[in-house]
Formats: C-alpha cells, sequence, structure tokens
C-alpha cells in the first residue's frame, strides 16, 4: 500500500498549496490510473512517493515505512523497487537499446547483459535489443524505458504521462505493454489523460483535484 495521509504540499510561500491535505491509500496491486487537470499535482504526488520531495505537512507510506522520513541512502532501494518513470524521452541516443538497459543493472558486464535482455523479452523487444533509439518509433523506446526499470526488479510501477505525446498506434503499443506487466504481476500507478485507455485498463482511478484525491469512476472529462 502507498498511503499518503494529510498531505500538504506547497512551492510558493504566500500562494495556495497544490496539495492540501490529501489522503489517498493505494493498493500497490494492478493499474491505478490517476487523473486530474494539468497542474494539479499528479507528477508531485509521484514524486512524494518515492521522497524525489517531501511533504510541508503529513505522511507518505510505501508498505508501512514512511518514505517522507527515509534519508537518501535508503530512498535509493527504494526507488528500485518502486521506480518512478518521468514523462518524456529517457533513453541515451547513441547507445544500443540493451545498453541503455544495462546502463540501470549491476554486477558484471555478462550479468547485466543477461538481466537487460530478460527485461526486453518482458516488454517484447528482444528482437530489437541491437537497435539504436534514433531507429525506433516512441512507442518502442517508451517501452525500452519500461525495460530499463524492470533490471531493477521492481516490485511496483510510477508512470508519469507515458503515452501523452504518442500517436494511437505507439500508445496502443505502450498500453498492451502495461497490461502484460500486469499479467506478470507487476502493478503500476500511471498518470494519464488517456481516458480510453482507463476505460479499459483500470483497475481503479484516483483523481487529484484542487489539492485532494478521490477515487472515481469517472469515464470522461
Ligand atoms: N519544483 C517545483 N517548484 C515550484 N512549483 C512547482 C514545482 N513542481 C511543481 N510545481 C507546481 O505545482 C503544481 C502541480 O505540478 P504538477 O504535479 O507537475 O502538475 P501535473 O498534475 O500537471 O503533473 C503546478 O502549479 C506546478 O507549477
Ligand atoms: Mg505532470
Amino acid at each position: 500500500m502507498l498511503r499518503f495521509t494529510q498531505v500538504v504540499k506547497r512551492f510558493e510561500p504566500g500562494t495556495p498549496p497544490v496539495l492540501d491535505g490529501l489522503d489517498a491509500e493505494v493498493p500497490l496491486k494492478g493499474l491505478t490510473f490517476v487523473i486530474g487537470k494539468s497542474g494539479s499535482g499528479k507528477s508531485v504526488l509521484c514524486r512524494l512517493a518515492v521522497g524525489l520531495l517531501k511533504p510541508d505537512e503529513g505522511t507518505v507510506t510505501l508498505d508501512g515505512e514512511r518514505v517522507d522520513e527515509l534519508p537518501e541512502r535508503s530512498l535509493r532501494p527504494l526507488r528500485a523497487r518502486v521506480p518512478y518513470l518521468v514523462q518524456g524521452p529517457a533513453l541515451i541516443d547513441w547507445v544500443s537499446v540493451v545498453e541503455n538497459v544495462m546502463l540501470a543493472a549491476k554486477g558484471a558486464k555478462a550479468a547485466r547483459r543477461a538481466a537487460a535482455l530478460d527485461a526486453l523479452k518482458r516488454v517484447g523487444l528482444f528482437e530489437l535489443a541491437d537497435r539504436f533509439p534514433p531507429q525506433l518509433g516512441p512507442g518502442v523506446k517508451k517501452r525500452a524505458a519500461i525495460a530499463r526499470a524492470l533490471v531493477l526488479e521492481p516490485t511496483y510501477l510510477l508512470l508519469d504521462e507515458p503515452t501523452t505525446g504518442l500517436d494511437r498506434e505507439a500508445a496502443g503499443q505502450v498500453n498492451e505493454t502495461l497490461l502484460e506487466l500486469k499479467r506478470q504481476g507487476l502493478g503500476a500507478m500511471i498518470v494519464s489523460h488517456d481516458h480510453r485507455a482507463m476505460n479499459s485498463m483500470a483497475d481503479r482511478v484516483l483523481e487529484v483535484s484542487a489539492g485532494k484525491a478521490k477515487w472515481t469512476n469517472r469515464s470522461s472529462s
């Protein structure tokens, strides 16, 4: 469980807080979609979840552990367990797909390569391991970025707008990959504006609005 309790987060003194007493308990199973207007605080919520930001008030716990109180050295293993994939491009263009994924792995080169190929298999990209990112479409690149998170052997993923800006086909590929990972037992929290995907994929939907969060089954906005 990822639990936010009475979380307040403010950036500019004298302005209203972005998050204003937000409460939410997110099960670390299945696919949780997070929706809300641009600027509502969805990315802030993700960053709080992995200790990249600290709340001004309130608590953030992950499997009972106080994320907001963890020192940096403990946050590193936490972010391996629950990687946060930021929005936008994430691959290095001048190294191959498999080498991009290997960069996240630990150990000797052969072990890192084996782990990377394994992760690429899980997202259906084994055949494209030796390609370079500029040769690939945006959906493939995003799946490779997901593979790079998988070498950390995560228990859960946080994905910030993984399909925003992608065409329908690329977005479909990424969504299919996320469903496949769910079948493999890996859950994710997915910030998304993709209502079609949400309606067909989401196990639950959390809406961030006016500094608070609520569960919703809303299917359009
Ligand atoms: N590091 C920061 N410094 C100042 N303001 C920030 C920072 N991060 C986010 N904000 C502000 O917090 C609000 C929510 O941002 P964000 O979580 O990125 O929104 P979104 O829901 O679109 O992901 C926005 O008004 C944004 O400008
Ligand atoms: Mg955002």
